[in-house]
């Protein structure tokens, strides 16, 4: 399994992930769960014990711009592990007409909608409520603003930052004996990339928006509920299920973990449930 890991520690996140929204959801068995944009459908493998029926949806061929990775890395983790009842349907979510309509009981999403452009995202919705049988639930965990407000932080404070340190390490080369100090070393801040800089702070796939704040806007708690709402669904809870800082890495993982039972209990009361860096929403299909 290790070889398809997107990236480090991606499965011990996810689980967590997992583990938090499942205390906070509590899920009975149901007849069939669906998932757009699976990935590499490793929490399919995860809330595949929830269902009889788990359709694992994605887009089929790799595309950094959408994130995706292929259904191939899916097909193979299924073949690792040996999930019995995930199927794997390659379709966007734009189009789910694969899938009968009113033959799901629970839609799930981790992470998918914030790659759709926002003019298909009612799509997304209405596709979503097609499939839904009378009464079924839809899940979905996409980033809050207070996630995308740490990439202002990283691009206007990294800069800075990272002049002190060849300053301190030009006058520490200079006048010191050493190679390095361990404050050199504190201070130091590694480039996440090796791209030129770009004006806009998200480039894509985050980045179909006109402008950084306006993407900052779009990833308002409000705004992911307004979108569950005028395609009538009704909202039933909302929570987070993260809340470290967004930097995925073997280090934070330790405090993801070390935090987990803090999230279970605060993660859906107010105001913490819209101080995460993921927000999730549970919605129940209305009547038209
Ligand atoms: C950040 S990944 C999340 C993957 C997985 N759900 C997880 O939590 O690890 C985003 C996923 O959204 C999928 N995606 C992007 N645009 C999509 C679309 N139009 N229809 C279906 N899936 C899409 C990508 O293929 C990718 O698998």
């Amino acid at each position: 399994m290790r070889e398809i890991e997107p990236w480090p520690c991606f499965y011990r996140f996810r689980q967590t992930e997992v583990e938090i929204l499942l205390h906070h959801l509590n899920l009975p068995r149901v007849n069939t769960i669906l998932e757009i944009g699976c990935g590499i459908a490793f929490n399919a493998v995860l809330l595949s014990a929830y269902a009889w029926r788990y359709i694992a949806t994605d887009l089929p061929e790799p595309d950094p711009q959408t994130h995706t990775r292929g259904m191939f890395l899916a097909q193979r983790l299924l073949d690792i592990v040996g999930a019995k009842n995930i199927e794997l349907v390659d379709c966007s979510a734009t189009d789910l007409s694969k899938i009968e309509s009113e033959s799901v009981d629970v839609v799930y999403s981790s992470y998918v909608l914030e790659h759709i452009p926002p003019s298909y995202r009612d799509r997304v919705m209405q596709e979503i409520h097609r499939v839904l049988v009378e009464g079924g639930i839809v899940i979905t965990v996409v980033p809050n603003f207070v996630e995308r407000a740490w990439n202002y932080l990283r691009h206007y404070v990294k800069p800075p930052l990272r002049g002190i340190y060849r300053v301190c390490k030009y006058f520490y080369l200079k006048i010191g004996k050493y190679q390095t100090h361990p404050f050199v070393s504190f201070i130091r801040i590694k480039s996440s990339s090796s791209e030129p800089r770009k004006i806009n702070i998200f480039p894509p796939p985050h980045g179909f928006y006109e402008s950084s704040l306006q993407e900052l806007l779009f990833h308002f708690p409000g705004r992911w509920d307004k979108l569950h709402c005028r395609n009538k669904f009704k909202l039933l809870r909302k929570f987070t299920i993260s809340w470290t800082i967004p930097w995925m890495s073997r280090h934070t993982i330790y405090l993801y973990e070390a935090t987990r039972g803090l999230n279970k209990k605060l993660g859906g009361r107010f105001p913490f449930k819209y101080l995460g860096i993921s927000y999730c929403i549970v919605a129940q299909k209305a009547k038209i």
